[in-house]
């Protein structure tokens, strides 16, 4: 039975911290009176900026650290120093992402994308579930992406690796469930951040409805408090995923059709 996540006093790592959707989460859980913000990014002068954003909170409270979440030593290291240093963590929010690789994208693009956005979590599941599943209960959110329920044309490994990202989640939450792990899946389609700042104008798809990144973190909050898995800030992402279920072939023509408008318009 999932449990609904009130942030007060509670411990809540973030990585991805240093931008985009990972700020604004680290910014809501200091808000809503975590105990202590980690706030994780591969870039530590990114994660430094987002505590100096927490409104009068630069203290001792609240830490930044840098951590490449594709790095398993690193993760598991990151986990033990901050429960020996702060407390038993409560909430870790798996946020970390990269874009990359156009279309079916190079090796390199390949073990970024799987290392960032499949293998983070599972490093997670080996270091930090074990110790949540000892105390009785503990709170996961992966953010995923609406890419990783219907497709994004631009780049098969972001694809590919978010629909990992969303089928690791799932067997998390089936299987973990009856050890007091909530997991939380976080679906966006576009949110205004720098992943997409350099695609986000003229370019085909610019149609999509860019969110605040302050505004998908409040979905996701509420989501935890619910003890909800999938958060979907664009409400339109459940039709959608119900269209393609229903008529998989209805739905992959469409994709066939907005494939080939994409290649014209950038011909
Ligand atoms: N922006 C969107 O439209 C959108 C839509 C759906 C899902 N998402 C997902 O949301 C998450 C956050 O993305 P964002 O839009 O805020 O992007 P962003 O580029 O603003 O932030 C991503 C952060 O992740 C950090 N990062 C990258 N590789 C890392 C690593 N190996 N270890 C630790 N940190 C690393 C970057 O330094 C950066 O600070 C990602 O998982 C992304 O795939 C974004």
């Amino acid at each position: 039975m999932p449990h609904g996540f009130i942030p007060a006093d509670r411990v809540v790592v973030v990585t991805g911290a240093g931008s985009g959707i990972g700020r604004a989460l680290a910014v809501r859980a200091a808000a809503e009176g975590a105990r202590a913000v980690v706030a994780c990014d591969i870039d530590k002068k990114a994660a430094l900026e987002t505590l100096e954003s927490i409104p009068g909170s630069y203290s001792r409270r609240h830490q930044a650290l840098r951590l490449d979440v594709s790095d398993e030593t690193a993760v598991a290291q990151a986990i033990a120093g901050i429960e020996q240093r702060i407390a038993p963590i409560d909430l870790w929010c798996s946020n970390a992402g990269v874009h990359r690789g156009e279309g079916l994208g190079s090796e390199q693009d390949w073990d970024v994308s799987l290392g960032v956005h499949l293998r983070a979590h599972l490093y997670l599941a080996r270091h930090l579930v074990p110790r949540m599943a000892d105390r009785g209960q503990g709170w996961l959110m992966i953010t995923a992406s609406a890419a990783g329920l219907l497709s994004d044309l631009g780049s098969a490994p972001y694809t590919a690796s978010k629909h990992a990202a969303v089928a690791f989640a799932e067997w998390l939450s089936a299987n973990y469930d009856a050890a007091g792990i909530t997991v939380t899946c976080l679906c966006p389609q576009g949110v205004k951040t720098n992943m997409n700042a350099a695609r986000r104008d003229g370019c085909p798809g610019a149609g999509t409805n860019y969110l605040e990144a302050d505004a998908v973190a409040a979905d996701a909050f509420d989501a935890l408090g619910s003890g909800l898995f999938l958060v979907l800030p664009h409400p339109e992402v459940a039709e959608y995923e119900r269209r393609r279920a229903y008529d998989r072939e209805h739905w992959l023509a469409g994709m066939r059709r907005l494939s080939k408008t994409r290649a014209s318009a950038t011909a």
